[in-house]
């Protein structure tokens, strides 16, 4: 991974004086630090070997139209990317668990991505292409780097070249193009009390079919609390007509990553 004395090096451009504190939360393969200026301003810095080029084109597009963290830098390296952005204040969904109940939870999970849906998609937002989402997966499949222990209960037993059959079988062929999150997880909204105060981790976000981040909704509710509340989303959200196959293609598809 990138070495701390290289990370240094591209704080004192930016900061005169800072302290650093790694974060441990999160999933990704990024590395994330808390950075602290004057004793009191904080700010996020997350570094991975590459993509975070479409987290600051999303974040700067989404700007003045949701609550996203600003930019302090970007910065493309020769071994690495770097981005550097405001703490947002508050809590990540995950973390409202116990807090409120499941209902709370699941309505603003909603609620938060029907507002990401409902925006007017221009020429300057970012766009995600399927077909080279589906040559990643193929690529990871191939080059061993799929997960089994991660993968949903139902499909550990599986081999995953069927798996990946079974995912180039339900590829769907209508499109409803909305501007997605991209990774609609607990941990990637983070909610100041009852406000939701910033959209977070928008490396796969852009211009995807809606349900990219409804699979993944309906995949973590079902994990978190059941099948049950699964309804409770789709009426906040406003679906009345679900498409279970492409819930199964998106869901099937993140297997791979
Ligand atoms: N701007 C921010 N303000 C406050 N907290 C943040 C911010 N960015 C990240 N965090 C915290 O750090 C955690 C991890 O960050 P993030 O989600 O961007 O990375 P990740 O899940 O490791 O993702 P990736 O898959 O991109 O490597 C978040 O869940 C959140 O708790
Ligand atoms: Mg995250």
């Amino acid at each position: 991974m990138v070495d701390i004395d290289q990370i240094r090096k591209l704080l004192e451009r930016h900061f005169n004086s800072y302290t650093d504190a790694p974060i441990l939360d999160g999933a990704g393969e990024s590395v994330k630090y808390k950075i602290t200026v004057n004793g009191n301003e904080n700010f996020i810095l997350k570094i991975q070997r590459a993509g975070l080029q479409n987290e600051y084109l999303n974040y700067k597009w989404l700007k003045g139209k949701l609550p996203v963290p600003d930019i302090i830098f970007f910065s493309c390296e020769k071994e690495f990317e770097a981005i550097c952005l405001t703490e947002v204040k508050g809590k990540t969904l995950e973390k409202y668990m116990g807090l409120w109940t499941p209902e709370k939870v699941v309505e603003q999970y909603a609620l938060s991505l029907k507002k990401m849906h409902s925006l007017t998609i221009d020429k300057y937002a970012l766009k995600q292409n399927l077909q080279n989402r589906i040559a990643a997966a193929k690529y990871n499949l191939k080059n061993g780097k799929v997960d089994k222990d991660n993968l949903q209960p139902e499909n550990q037993s599986e081999d995953i070249s069927e798996l990946f059959k079974t995912l180039l079988s339900l590829v769907p062929t209508n499109h409803e193009p909305v501007f997605t999150h991209g990774d609609f997880c607990f941990d990637n909204i983070i909610f100041n009390d009852t406000q939701i105060s910033g959209y977070i981790d928008l490396v796969n976000g852009g211009v995807a079919d809606k349900y990219q981040d409804i699979g993944l909704a309906v995949r973590n509710i079902n994990e978190t609390f059941g099948s049950g509340y699964v309804a409770l989303f789709f009426r906040r959200y406003g679906l009345d007509k679900i498409n279970e196959d492409k819930i199964k293609f998106y869901i099937l598809l993140d297997e791979f990553f």
